[in-house]
């Protein structure tokens, strides 16, 4: 079965240049057409009409692809920014993470993590214990690509995850991206809010804790977001760990669980 899911095909859609949407499978050539034309019309779904669609079949080869099962999935109910900023802190703090390079990876992602505060095209790399960002170029960052999910694991995940209320398709994808993330060697976690204005939630990821989002990580309205992979950087082989981002194929073939709702104090207290 996985010698058929042989192509990564790959949408990014731009208006002048602006980015507007990008999307990505890893298929079988079977399926090659329908997923050309599904991903046309994602393209075309955003409020902004692309000017430029541009996709990308490419042959993944011989390259071993991992499969993985996604992460578990919770739900903090924290009710608003700063106690939903404060819950994540306090997470990857109990992973390990400095209060310095927390607050710089926040501060970072508020101001916009690009120069002229502008957003990154990617992820920051940042070190776990000073914060320094480590990611070659600033403006640009890594970005983690050739994932999918097989059809059962995202069957499987999206019953679960409409069951505690999360339908939206940002969630899966964000989760598929996660759970990619969350096996790069040497990452300890990741902090991400979206940089769509109208989409406040955002999340931390890793292995231990998985998957643990929070509905409002940033103010409504506000069109800065981004990404931070937190490192090790005395481990870190970064070379090894931008390739396995950017080129190694991932599927994710089984789902994790989800839990909704819990409260702050009882999410701690587990
Ligand atoms: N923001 C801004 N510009 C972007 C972009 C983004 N998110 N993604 C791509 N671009 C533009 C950049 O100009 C980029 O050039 P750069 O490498 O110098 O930054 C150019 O498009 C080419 O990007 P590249 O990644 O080489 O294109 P691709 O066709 O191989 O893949 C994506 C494009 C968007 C599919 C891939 O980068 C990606 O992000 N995949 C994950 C998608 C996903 O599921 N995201 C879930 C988020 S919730
Ligand atoms: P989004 O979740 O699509 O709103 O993206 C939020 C931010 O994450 C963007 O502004 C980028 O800085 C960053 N980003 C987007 N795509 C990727 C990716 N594939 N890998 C890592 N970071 C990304």
């Amino acid at each position: 079965m996985d010698d058929d899911l042989i192509y990564s095909i790959r949408m990014r859609a731009s208006a002048g240049n602006r980015h507007v949407s990008g999307a990505e499978r890893i298929i079988s050539p079977i399926k090659m057409d329908a997923t050309v034309q599904a991903l046309i019309v994602r393209a075309r779904e955003k409020k902004t009409p692309p000017e430029k669609i541009v996709i990308t079949i490419e042959h993944i080869g011989n390259m071993p692809i991992s499969r993985l099962t996604a992460l578990d999935v919770v739900t903090v109910n924290t009710p608003d920014m700063s106690t939903g900023r404060s819950a994540a802190s306090r997470i990857l703090q109990s992973l390990g993470i400095s209060e310095k390079s927390i607050m710089a990876a926040l501060n970072l992602l508020t101001n916009g993590a690009a120069p002229f505060g502008l957003n990154m095209r990617g992820a920051m790399i940042i070190d776990a214990v000073h914060g320094e960002r480590l990611e070659p170029d600033h403006k640009r960052g890594i970005r983690a690509s050739r994932f999918d999910w097989t059809e059962e694991a995202l069957d499987t995940m999206t019953k679960r995850l409409a069951a505690i209320g999360l339908t939206h398709f940002r969630t899966h994808e964000a989760l598929a991206l996660a759970t990619k993330v969350a096996h790069a060697p040497g990452i300890i976690a990741e902090l991400c809010w979206s940089d769509d204005p109208d989409y406040t939630a955002g999340y931390v990821a890793s292995r231990r804790t998985g998957y643990v989002r929070f509905p409002v990580l940033k103010l409504q309205d506000d069109p800065r977001g981004g990404r931070a992979f937190f490192v090790d950087r005395n481990t870190l082989d970064i070379e090894a760990f931008i390739h396995y981002l950017q080129f190694e194929p991932v599927l994710i073939v089984d789902g994790g669980t989800c839990r909704n709702r819990v409260d702050p104090e009882q999410y701690f207290t587990v």
